[in-house]
């Protein structure tokens, strides 16, 4: 990991390096390599700013929890940009980062704690709008932001993941997705305090080298990268992905370039038992060797304190996150494709 202890002359920090354990880089390939923690002064938020431009352009009354993509992204961005320029300082900081490498940047407080929930769903939908174009996280309401809260099984109704409190393996978002979002955010509106929910992240371009670098490996990449596998395209998203096929699946690689990793063992699996013509013995193995290696090396594995943020980009890391038992875990999810040229 990637501790950022300078700064530069408009007062955010820079990068150096941080190595998350005592493993040698040869053994891991530095599986925690591209990702940063960005140890920025409070923005000094321009909540009301925000809240203005929103209302403006969705109206007067609403809600940072019924906040919908904007109809032109590059209008809402430039507007935000304008009246709220310390975050444009912030979010312009943040895109050096990614551009420079990183792909999970954490930021331990983004100094929202003093403001109402919808406040802070407001800040941080400006924050995302101002890094890319937002996508909708449920195809009823069309909503961007996604509370991430814990509720009862027979409740869950889109998510087993952002709705449970077990572990959430290693995996990459939005699978069933043509193109999944480039990226998306975590923000802790209430961190857990039982000791789980910890985050756990991994550079995915270093799983890829230490992949590399065995014969298992090789044929590893070469077979998920020839092999598109089954993947279910629920029932609501079938007319919007043209997905056509009669029993809702769709074949995409699990290793390709865009994403790099398409990687949800659970729906794999799934794919594989409708479809057991795809599970030969070589794919079998291949996504043995991959998961093995997610088991088996260390990755950033740390809190996402309250307040704290962390962005990720979901076309090269995994992420995932332990089990957790206290119930008043509360995080807000958004998910962004990069801008549109
Ligand atoms: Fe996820």
């Amino acid at each position: 990991m990637t501790r950022i202890t300078h700064r530069n002359r408009r007062g955010f920090p820079m990068a150096s390096a941080l190595m998350d354990g005592n493993i040698p880089e040869k053994l891991t390939g530095d599986s925690t390599r591209g990702i940063v923690e960005l140890d920025t002064e409070k923005w000094a938020i321009e909540g009301s700013s925000v809240e203005t431009t929103l209302a403006e352009y969705y109206g007067a009354e609403v809600g940072g929890s019924q906040l919908s993509p904007p109809r032109d992204p590059a209008e809402l961005r430039t507007r935000l940009r304008e009246s709220a320029p310390r975050l444009a300082e912030l979010t312009d900081h943040i895109r050096t980062q990614f551009d420079d490498g990183a792909c999970g940047i954490f930021i331990s407080k983004l100094g929202l704690a003093h403001l109402e929930v919808d406040q802070r769903r407001k800040a941080v939908f400006a924050l995302a709008v101002m890094l890319g174009d937002v996508t909708e996280t449920e195809p009823v309401d069309h909503r961007v932001v996604w509370d991430v809260r814990p509720q009862e099984a027979e409740l869950r109704k889109f998510s087993m993941f952002s709705e449970s409190d077990t572990e959430a393996a290693y995996h990459t978002d939005s699978t069933i997705v043509p193109i999944p979002e480039r990226y998306f955010l975590l923000y802790a509106v209430q961190q857990a305090e039982c000791g789980g929910g910890l985050s756990t992240l991994r550079d995915g371009r270093a799983v890829k080298e230490e992949l590399e670098q065995t014969p298992d490996g090789r044929v590893a990449l070469r077979v998920l990268t020839d092999t598109a596998l089954p993947v279910r395209i629920p029932k609501a998203f079938r007319k919007k992905y043209g997905v056509t096929a009669k029993d809702g699946y769709s074949y995409v690689p699990v290793f390709a370039e865009k994403p790099m990793w398409r990687w949800r063992k659970d729906k794999i699996e799934q794919g594989l038992v409708a479809h057991p013509e795809c599970a030969t013995p070589e794919v079998r193995k291949a996504l043995d060797t991959v998961a093995d290696l997610l088991a088996n090396r260390p990755g950033v594995r740390k809190p996402l304190p309250t307040d704290g943020i962390v962005i990720i980009d979901n076309h090269v890391a995994f992420h995932g996150r332990t089990a957790f038992t206290d119930l008043k875990r509360h995080l807000l999810r958004i998910r962004f494709q990069e801008p549109a040229a």
